[in-house]
């Protein structure tokens, strides 16, 4: 992958390979995804102490077992694994008030995963020694939510703080997630991809004709921050947009939604009905899933604004998205140039990627 020019006018993007080759995406692992922070779940998902989760760090990408547990309201990510000979020790979703035992000889460990005892095993010389506790994770959390990370090279105060600047007024704590709401999608594009398209409106008039009729594209902006970047979705009147309060620097802006990037997967965007979170999963290098979390906040604005048809708009982007994966593939296509006022956020975005792709 080539060197990517800071100066957006002199700059070209990634070059095409990163959208294909296998040795790239397995080289992201160790050089960016194990240093981000992921989106576990929302902390009401365990609520009650000892309600554990498993989960995998990444899916299928990163399937890293992990178990994300509440310990009298002390939020957990543990390795899911026995430190005996390796079963996986939670499957589903359980309480483990009493402890965690395991199903292949019976290793006990508390609810914070410390190692208890273990049948038959008395002779063993320095044992029980800390290497026999189940290793904590790395955990933040921010409003209602909970991210995790293996190896954080980027801080997560940097990651959230611009985004918590700005839309930390609205009450996220209580917006109510909605399984019927949620769903997944798979596309059959790279994930690097799938989130360029998402960080540029350029392509608004060309493709999503209902989000043109409700947005005023002219003045569409994308500011940029240091691990993350938002995009402003501003309305052509006042109706659907945010009542946003006076001591919001976009006070008196006809504001339909908030676009929030956080490097190098994870999407937050804000409408008046709530929050719709996409994560960004690679599955291989042309195929990816995207989870869609919805969060309410007003269930009567649903149906309105520029965040009432995300599926529509998501099949479009789709679309679009895969027949740019076919593309990026020609022996006649390697690289291209950005539009300075357009794609912002597809520079910074590249530019990250370029700076993390070299780090050994
Ligand atoms: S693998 Fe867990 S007790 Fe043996
Ligand atoms: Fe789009």
């Amino acid at each position: 992958m080539t060197f990517v020019h800071k100066n957006i006018k002199k700059a070209k993007t990634i070059t095409s390979d990163f959208y294909y080759s296998k040795k790239i995406l397995e080289r992201l692992k160790e050089n960016l995804f194990t240093k981000s922070w992921q989106f576990v779940n929302h902390i009401t998902a365990i609520e009650k102490d000892g309600d554990c989760i498993p989960f995998q760090f990444m899916d299928e990408y990163i399937p890293e077992p992990l178990l994300l547990t509440n310990h009298k309201e002390q939020i957990r990510s543990l390795t899911n694994v026995c430190t005996h000979r390796g079963n996986i020790l939670i499957k589903k979703s359980c309480n483990i008030k009493n402890g965690i035992i395991c199903n292949y000889h019976g290793r006990r460990f508390n609810q914070c995963g410390i190692f208890k005892s273990m049948p038959k095993c008395k002779e063993v010389e320095g044992f029980p020694s800390e290497k026999d506790n189940l290793t904590s994770l790395p955990i933040k959390i921010w409003k209602q939510f909970v991210f995790t990370s293996i190896d954080p090279k980027i801080s997560f105060t940097e990651l959230i703080n611009d985004m918590d600047k700005r839309i930390g007024w609205m009450p996220i704590e209580k917006f109510i997630f909605s399984e019927e709401k949620s769903k997944e999608y798979i596309v059959n594009a790279n994930w690097a991809l799938y989130c360029d398209n998402y960080l540029e409106g350029f392509h608004i008039p060309f493709v999503h004709q209902s989000l043109r009729e409700n947005l005023n594209y002219d003045e569409y902006n994308t500011e940029l921050f240091k691990y993350s970047n938002l995009q402003i979705g501003i309305g052509k009147n006042t109706e659907s947009c945010f009542k946003l309060p006076k001591n919001s620097i976009d006070y008196g802006k006809n504001i339909v939604a908030y676009y929030f990037w956080l490097f190098p997967n994870i999407m937050f965007n804000f409408y008046p009905w709530g929050l719709s979170i996409n994560i960004v999963l690679p599955i291989n290098t042309e195929k990816t899933k995207i989870k869609f979390l919805s969060y309410i906040w007003d269930e009567s604005k649903l149906d309105s604004g520029a965040g009432s048809e995300l599926d529509k708009v998501e099949k479009e982007d789709e679309e679009i998205v895969e027949n740019v994966q076919r593309g990026v593939k020609s022996r006649f296509y390697d690289r291209g140039h950005f539009s300075p006022t357009m794609e912002k956020g597809v520079h910074h975005f590249h530019l990250l990627l370029s700076d993390f792709m070299r780090m050994r």
